[in-house]
């Protein structure tokens, strides 16, 4: 069993993590951050980390109390050309404004703050289509729905550039290439029985290794997509290139109409369980030249000072990112691991440099999601929250573990242990990253004032 801690992130700290995420803060912190991640790795820069001690960090956490954020909340201006039903959804709106909250939302855009706005839109057009009976919207009404919903979720604290942070177009909640938008005509094509039983009770721990639900959604994408061919029997073998955008197109108008059939907190649950799926099989991260790593590291590695040096100074990079999850973690891991044994660095360099899981992940927080889909919380003492995986100093595995999604899903293949929190880890502060702490919060006083 693991352990979890909730990191919790009041406003202050929120903005101190920001500014150091995004070096705006001058030589002081710049300093730090070398020090820091050289002589102590893994410490905790925000001094709310704090265990919950429950027992089961995998919980999805429950929808946040209704929104009164620091902010005050600004009234959205909607277009009034947008026919969905925003109070249909709300308890999934106000969870994707949690999720996706202000400066934040880019750092857990791609594990929390995404999914639950892509499932969000997904059951407000799957709860509209019960009235309308169409399962996507044209595009003008698509462009309006979409700039209404960045605004409904900014005004409760949102980010204001979900639509970037997130790649959401407004193409995204048309029909696209499929052929099949009308309710009526989907129930008649697909065994809508047979995929709702499917998808109705998705287990997000066996479902990404079972497929149980994601087969019944690509067949019955496959029968609408092909419809007008004739071919709807046919095996997925023989597909050409235009019939799989089509199959993918199609997959949304699926997923709508799960979206319409279940109950919206049920829905919710599904939508983020399959997305997760694809969450853990990718590595986020993008990594940036090699060449400072591999120059140093190349072959029998002449100088391992120098080599680990540059080392942390490459993961840095890779830790002002993004919070990922644990099992990404691995994949991030096998994946620099390729590419430096590609660029000839031959000896384990995660092992010589003590590289852990962790280090991918944003820094000085020691922070990994969970692997199961969970959400961001607010509360207004608090301030946002969200669950950690507290699996400290794991050793980067420097195998070749590129069939990572495959032997995710081989029981037989053990993930690397995760070890219980250790009191070491928790509201122990180097006494050196109290002055920069200090100083920051000195500078975002002034700020406010
Ligand atoms: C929030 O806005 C409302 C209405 O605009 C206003 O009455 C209230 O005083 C504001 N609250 C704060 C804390 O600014
Ligand atoms: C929108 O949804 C709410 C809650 O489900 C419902 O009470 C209301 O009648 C709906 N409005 C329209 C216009 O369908
Ligand atoms: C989009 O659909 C609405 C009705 O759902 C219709 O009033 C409007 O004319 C359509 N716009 C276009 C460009 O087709
Ligand atoms: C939206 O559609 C574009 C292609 O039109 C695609 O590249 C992108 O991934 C889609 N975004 C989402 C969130 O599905
Ligand atoms: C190894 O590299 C470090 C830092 O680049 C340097 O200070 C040190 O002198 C080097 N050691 C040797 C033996 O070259
Ligand atoms: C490579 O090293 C140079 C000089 O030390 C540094 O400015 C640059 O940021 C490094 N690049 C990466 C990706 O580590
Ligand atoms: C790796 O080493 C081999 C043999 O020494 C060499 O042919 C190859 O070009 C090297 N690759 C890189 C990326 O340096
Ligand atoms: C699971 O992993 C074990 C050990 O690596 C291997 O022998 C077995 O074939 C794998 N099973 C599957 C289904 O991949």
């Amino acid at each position: 069993m693991r352990d979890g801690v909730f990191l919790n992130l009041n406003l202050l700290n929120l903005l101190l993590l920001f500014l150091y995420l995004h070096g705006s803060l001058c030589s002081p912190l710049d300093y730090q951050q070398g020090s820091v991640l050289i002589e102590k790795k893994g410490n905790a820069f925000l001094p709310d980390i704090s265990p919950t001690g429950t027992p089961q960090p995998f919980l999805p956490l429950l929808a946040p109390s209704p929104l009164t954020p620091f902010t005050n909340n600004t009234e959205p201006k909607l277009s009034g050309l947008c026919t969905l039903n925003f109070s249909a959804s709300e308890s999934m709106m106000s969870m994707a404004a949690t999720d996706c909250w202000a400066f934040f939302a880019p750092f857990l855009a791609n594990v929390i703050c995404c999914p639950q706005l892509e499932a969000t839109l997904v059951v407000l057009m799957g709860q509209s289509s019960k009235v309308t009976g169409v399962l996507s919207l044209n595009a003008t009404h698509a462009k309006h729905c979409l700039s209404d919903v960045e605004q409904i979720l900014s005004g409760q604290g949102a980010n204001e550039n979900l639509q970037k942070i997130c790649s959401i177009h407004p193409s995204n909640l048309t029909e696209a290439s499929c052929p099949v938008k009308d309710v009526k005509e989907f129930e008649s094509t697909v065994d809508s029985s047979k995929l709702l039983a499917a998808c109705k009770k998705v287990d997000p721990v066996t479902e990404c290794c079972s497929q149980i639900c994601q087969d019944a959604i690509s067949d019955a994408a496959r029968k609408i997509a092909l419809k007008d061919y004739g071919l709807s029997s046919m095996d997925g073998t023989h597909v050409l290139p235009e019939h799989s955008t089509k199959i993918d197109d199609c997959k949304s108008i699926v997923i709508r109409w799960l979206g319409s059939r279940l109950d919206i907190l049920l829905a919710n649950k599904v939508l983020r369980g399959l997305s997760n799926c694809k969450v853990n099989k990718v590595c986020p991260l993008v990594f940036p030249d090699m060449r400072n790593v591999t120059k140093d590291c190349w072959k029998g590695i002449s100088n391992e000072t120098a080599c680990c040096s540059a080392m942390e100074s490459y993961v840095s990079h890779l830790q002002k990112q993004s919070f990922i999850t644990n099992l990404q973690a691995l994949d991030c891991a096998a994946l620099l691991g390729k590419k430096l044994r590609k660029a000839n660095v031959t000896k384990n360099v995660y092992s010589l440099c003590h590289i852990t899981l962790k280090d991918f992940s944003v820094q000085e927080s020691g922070c990994l999601l969970p692997s199961l889909p969970s959400d961001a919380t607010f509360d207004k003492s608090s301030g946002i929250s969200f669950l950690c995986d507290l699996n400290d100093n794991i050793a980067a595995p420097w195998s070749s573990t590129s069939q990572l999604s495959a032997s995710s899903c081989n029981k037989t293949i053990k993930l690397p242990a995760l070890p219980a929190a250790t009191s070491a880890q928790i509201g122990h502060y180097n006494e050196d990253l109290m002055f920069p702490l200090l100083f920051a919060s000195f500078l975002v006083l002034m700020m406010l004032l």
